[in-house]
């Protein structure tokens, strides 16, 4: 859904790092490949680079992803300009004015640490480059509340909401807004999506490396800033929020938005922090860091469809495996047949790196009489090669005006009231090994009702 004229520009702040080389480039060509980029992408950096340079490193990203398409590729690289310059430097947005010709709606996407944002946004008012322009801004955004009102207040000077897109890039992943579809577009599941049926529900997000050479970035940030307060909580809006009165970008977030505010702000015994052996090596971390790199909370929405039921989270790096999986667990049918010990039924959502729906469901065991046996009812999807990406589809969404799956000003705020307390309370951090599924405190402290659900085992654990 289009709500705003489509922009006729992108400036890219920040396109020689890394996650240009990783997603953006890729993402542009992927929209080139469709025919559905037809604005100039002008890249702005300080390196001394050339035009040629900029096309010369889109390639290398492209070519690392698979074959280039040279015909696709060209589509691209004619696009591709380079302005170099310091963001504090007011020739440099002299130069970006005049690369932007005629440019009445550009797209200024800040790939750039939020502590520029203010420069930037300055100098793009005072050169007239925020005319008719949107703004894109990558997570996380800010460290606590109070710092997102602040980069909130910096945008807001120059740009009115309806024109600022705050990137989550979860959102854009396929199967987290398929998340909403199967729930709404469904009617079987309404009748038991509620307290008296789900017992508890918990997401994980695991992944089976470490810091990759983020370890500076990551050591100022940790997992409940990286992952948590942006990725996992979408998911929980999604997962737990009411039907919208009209699926409209402003319906969707409102909807959203009431879920979080009906969380209490985590208590300092509802979190587990852990940080793997191995990781103060890591080249950019401390040699005292006390950085989280798993975290495990226990959160309860305190609303009419969900009072009583928790949500569980987890998420961490050099964890046992790359996944990322919710499961719902239904409470236990009475029993019925005195031979069958009445395991729970549940529905999971994996999200990465499968695309799966399944429900768990009993049936009665082919060897005994009315012995029941635990089954998965399962839907998967396997993505094709010309299946959009979630960089494709949030780029896209923003340059044609869609800010469905950004988020809004007061669900950030809302997202950081909840785990203000627990960021700024330095809870203990438990050491774990690699390749596990993170401190054994997790267990002992957090356990969801049945135990974590352990993604690599398709039958759930009894609850
Ligand atoms: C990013 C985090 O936002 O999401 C990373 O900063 C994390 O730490 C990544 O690895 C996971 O996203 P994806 O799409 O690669 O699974």
């Amino acid at each position: 859904m289009t709500h705003a004229q489509a922009a006729d520009a992108l400036v890219f702040y920040g396109v020689t790092g890394d996650l240009a080389f990783k997603k953006i480039f890729p993402a542009l060509y992927a929209m080139a490949r469709r025919g559905d980029l037809r604005v100039p992408v002008i890249g702005v950096a300080r390196a001394p680079w050339s035009d040629g340079q900029l096309r010369n490193r889109a390639r290398d990203a492209v070519a690392r992803q698979g074959e280039v398409d040279a015909a696709v590729f060209d589509a691209l690289a004619q696009r591709l300009r380079y302005v170099r310059g310091d963001y504090a430097d007011p020739a440099t947005f002299t130069a970006l004015r005049t690369a932007l010709g005629g440019a009445q709606r550009p797209a200024h996407y800040l790939a750039i640490p939020p502590a520029q944002f203010g420069t930037v946004v300055q100098q793009l008012a005072a050169s007239g480059c925020t005319a008719g322009a949107r703004v894109i801004v990558e997570k996380p955004f800010g460290r606590d509340r109070a710092s997102a009102q602040e980069l909130n207040r910096i945008l807001l000077g120059c740009f009115d909401e309806s024109r600022i897109y705050r990137i989550d890039h979860y959102l854009g992943k396929r199967p987290v807004q398929n998340m909403v579809f199967f729930r709404f577009a469904n009617a079987f599941l309404e009748s038991f999506w509620n307290r008296r049926f789900v017992k508890s529900v918990q997401i994980t997000m695991a992944e089976d490396f470490g810091v990759q050479g983020r370890g500076a970035f990551f050591d100022q940030v940790g997992t409940v800033r990286d992952v948590v307060q942006n990725h996992l909580f979408q998911i929980l809006a999604n997962l737990a929020m009411e039907p919208p009165a009209r699926a409209d970008a402003e319906s969707m977030r409102d909807e959203k938005v009431k879920v979080l505010k009906s969380i209490a702000p985590v208590a300092t015994r509802d979190i587990v922090r852990g940080q793997f052996r191995g990781y103060l090596a890591e080249p950019g971390v401390a040699t005292d860091s006390r950085t989280e790199t798993f975290a495990a909370l226990k959160l309860a929405i305190d609303s009419w469809r969900w009072a009583g039921v928790p949500f569980y989270i987890r998420a961490g790096k050099a964890l046992a495996m790359t996944c990322t999986e919710v499961v719902v667990r239904l409470r236990r049918a009475p029993k019925v047949f005195p031979t069958h010990e009445g395991l729970p039924n549940y529905i999971r959502f994996r999200i990465n790196p499968d695309m799966e729906i399944a429900m768990g469901a009993s049936v009665m065991d082919a060897d005994g009489e009315m012995v029941g046996r635990q089954v998965e009812l399962m839907a998967s999807h396997r993505p094709g090669a010309r299946e959009r990406d979630a960089y494709d589809r949030v780029l896209s969404d923003a340059l044609a005006g869609d800010a469905t799956l950004f988020a809004r000003q007061d669900y950030v705020e809302e997202a950081w009231r909840i785990v203000d307390p627990v960021l700024a309370a330095d809870t203990p951090v438990h050491s774990y090994a690699a390749g596990s599924w993170g401190p054994p405190q997790a267990d002992a402290q957090l356990q969801p009702p049945g135990g974590w659900a352990d993604p690599a085992v398709a039958r759930r654990a009894a609850s």
